[in-house]
């Protein structure tokens, strides 16, 4: 690797564990498309570590000075295939107070030199905290940190538990970048004298203010040297665990964390099977562009995932996401699936079993899922029964138009899973109603003799909850999510090693959101969209020259703030980044968007 004061060459690198190389988004090509990008940095000598950062709204924190600790320290070297690191956690009780209202997971890394991006995740009593990708350093450096919030953990935060955190890692001569890393976990307490749980516990509104009572982990047991995610391989893969819930919980939540690698990391963009075979195309990864994460509980389908396209901070074009990086890429949004309505079936203190599988899945998928329990403290055991639960099949269809490396084609794919159910507790007999469904759109092109691909992906992924008794509702929780996804990628094969190739991708994550505990009702909306464009030319699977710039604006609208930041970056460098936080009027209705979806029980 030759420097000079002037041209320092930086690499980076797409990837995510595995295979160091595997295609990006032309598929026909052979298989390349792991670039490392070298390109021209600034000079070593006097240059500040660059900043990298996630754009999302601050984490709204009460006004008191929380009591920290640091729960580990560790330099994340030749880790690959390794056990996770683990520590020991001790809960805060030396902090001078106990009333704590907020938890915040701060995850704090520096890393210099040549390295990957790496998935990531942090696992409490092998209960998963945090999801996250690595950012690509520059031989200058850089750092970053995320910050989430896991107050919705706090039962398990309150015992000893075994910390794991793995992040699979190569170092050797030519990728030296090492990450450093520090977890700190900040507590803070209440403005009032009560703690999380509230003054008023016996109220059954008010506990669904409250983090769950225990918290069931569905992951894998140490020792493994890997993740203690599964590893979903193939659509016919499935991943289970058995539990049983103590027979007192009358509220369960599932937490389902998912992310997707190597053959399925741009599954959105994966050609279907007709096209690769008439082609005899080969390494490229087919079943099309659909994927949706299903979960069963004893055979039955309780929900369906149709994931955020995350893009990971290698992903496309490496150079776009510097220092701005993509949408959820520090922090993997994780989704639930409301078990309430199914507690009848498993408070008979039996076994039971949670499968987890991926629809068309390529290898390789990390899925793993927390049962957030609430216990009633009154009694010990308590009834309930599922009046009803509709889980209709997948409903897909995918039109292929092509001749040769070019053609059109279109994948629609719609599913919906409800379920009513009541639990009867010294809180009362309540009823709770779930309904999750999708619709997911997405429209792909392949034009210029396959060398021109365009994506355009549409998901609106609903839940609804309403919990009631007789007639009085408790609590009830609608969410509208729009994941948008465009890209185009187009590539000019310069035949001696090198190619030249342009991108161009928008990502869009809003959510709508509504609830509604006892007659204190909130409701947000987050409307959050990337635009970014690249170029570069590579040879050899290096990046010799090229630019990424990326736009974002993310506005957030709730009930107790709103947040708006406006920012741009190019070529590693901010061009504007505006910071307000006054509210964008008009939030829209949940029918104005599709959400016509009704509780008709
Ligand atoms: C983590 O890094 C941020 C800046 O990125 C800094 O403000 C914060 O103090 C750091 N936290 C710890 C615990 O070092
Ligand atoms: C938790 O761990 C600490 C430190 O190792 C130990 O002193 C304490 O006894 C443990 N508490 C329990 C409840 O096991
Ligand atoms: C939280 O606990 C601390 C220490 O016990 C106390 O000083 C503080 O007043 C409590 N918060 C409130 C607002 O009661
Ligand atoms: C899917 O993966 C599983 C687990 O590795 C393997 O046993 C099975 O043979 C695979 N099935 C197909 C169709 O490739
Ligand atoms: C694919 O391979 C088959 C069998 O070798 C051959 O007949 C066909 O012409 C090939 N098609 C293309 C597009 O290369
Ligand atoms: C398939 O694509 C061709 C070329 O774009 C177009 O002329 C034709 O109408 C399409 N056929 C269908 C069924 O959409
Ligand atoms: C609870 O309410 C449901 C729905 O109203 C009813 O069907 C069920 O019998 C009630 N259960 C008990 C134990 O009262
Ligand atoms: C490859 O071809 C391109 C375009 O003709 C040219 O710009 C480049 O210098 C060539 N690279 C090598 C390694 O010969
Ligand atoms: C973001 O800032 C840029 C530059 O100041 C401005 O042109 C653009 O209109 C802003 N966008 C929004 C949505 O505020
Ligand atoms: C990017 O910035 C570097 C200096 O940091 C400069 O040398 C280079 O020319 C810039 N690239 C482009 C394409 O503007």
């Amino acid at each position: 690797m030759g420097s000079s004061v002037f041209a320092v060459l930086l690499f980076v690198f797409l990837l995510l564990l595995h295979q160091p190389l595997f295609s990006t988004a032309n598929f026909h090509q052979t298989s390349l498309r792991r670039p490392e990008a070298v390109s021209k940095d600034a000079p070593l000598k006097d240059t500040p570590p660059t900043l990298y950062f996630e754009v999302t709204k601050p984490i709204k924190l009460p006004n008191t000075k929380p009591c920290s600790y640091k729960i580990l320290q560790h330099d994340f070297g030749y880790t690959y295939s390794k056990p996770p690191v683990l520590a020991n956690y001790t809960p805060p009780s030396h902090c001078p107070f106990q009333n704590f209202s907020k938890i915040v997971l701060e995850w704090n890394a520096t890393c210099k030199g040549r390295q990957y991006d790496r998935i990531f995740g942090v696992w409490l009593g092998g209960v998963e905290l945090l999801r996250s990708c690595t950012a690509e350093p520059r031989a200058a450096g850089i750092v970053w940190s995320v910050e989430k919030d896991i107050t919705r953990y706090y039962s398990l935060l309150m015992k000893n538990q075994t910390l794991a955190v793995y992040l699979g890692n190569v170092v050797d001569s030519t990728y030296t970048g090492v990450y450093h890393v520090r977890i700190t976990i900040h507590f803070y307490p209440s403005e009032e004298e009560l703690n999380i749980y509230g003054s008023n516990s016996d109220n059954s509104a008010s506990r669904y203010h409250s983090p769950a009572d225990l918290i069931l982990p569905f992951s894998r047991n140490l020792p493994l040297n890997d993740g203690l995610w599964f590893e979903i391989e193939n659509f016919t893969d499935v991943a289970s665990k058995e539990f049983s819930v103590p027979q007192n919980a009358y509220r369960a939540l599932l937490e389902v964390y998912v992310s997707f690698h190597e053959n399925d990391e741009f599954w959105y963009g994966n050609l279907p099977n007709d096209y690769i075979e008439a082609n005899n195309l080969t390494d490229t990864p087919g079943n099309g562009p659909f994927r949706e994460v299903v979960v069963t509980l004893d055979g039955e389908v309780v929900g369906a995932i149709s994931p955020f396209t995350v893009v990971y901070t290698g992903g496309i074009n490496p150079l776009l996401w510097r220092p701005i990086t993509g949408i959820g890429s520090f922090n993997l949004p994780s989704y639930n699936i409301e078990i309430t309505p199914f507690l009848g079936m498993i408070l008979d203190g039996k076994d039971h079993v949670f499968r987890f599988s991926v629809t068309n899945a390529l290898n390789v998928w990390y899925v793993d899922a927390n049962l957030h329990l609430w216990l009633d403290k009154k009694s010990t055991k308590i009834e309930g029964e599922l009046l009803k639960h509709i889980s209709l099949p997948l409903a897909l269809s995918e039109v292929s138009n092509f001749t040769g490396l070019d053609g059109s084609f279109l994948t629609d794919a719609r599913r919906s899973v409800s379920s009513s159910g009541w639990v009867k507790s010294s809180l009362g007999n309540i009823t709770t109603n779930w309904i999750q469904n999708f619709h997911y759109s997405n429209s792909m092109q392949m034009e210029s003799n396959g060398n021109l691909q365009i994506v355009n992906q549409i998901i609106h992924f609903n839940d609804i909850v309403e919990a009631k008794m007789s007639s009085s509702s408790i609590y009830s929780t609608k969410s509208h999510k729009k994941f948008t996804f465009y890209f185009s990628y187009e590539e000019l094969d310069q035949g001696n090693g090198t190619y030249f190739s342009q991108e161009k991708v928008t990502l869009g994550f809003n959510e709508r959101d509504s609830t509604a505990i006892g007659l204190e009702l909130s409701k947000s909306s987050l409307k959050n969209v990337q635009n970014a464009q690249g170029h570069m030319a590579v040879k050899n699977n290096l990046v010799v020259s090229g630019l990424g710039s990326t736009q974002q604006v993310y506005k957030y609208d709730g009930s107790h703030f709103c947040y708006v930041r406006n920012v741009s970056s190019s070529n590693y460098t901010m061009l504007y980044d505006e910071v307000g936080n006054t509210c964008y009027g008009q939030r829209q209705s949940y029918t104005d968007l599709g959400l016509s979806t009704q509780l008709a029980w």
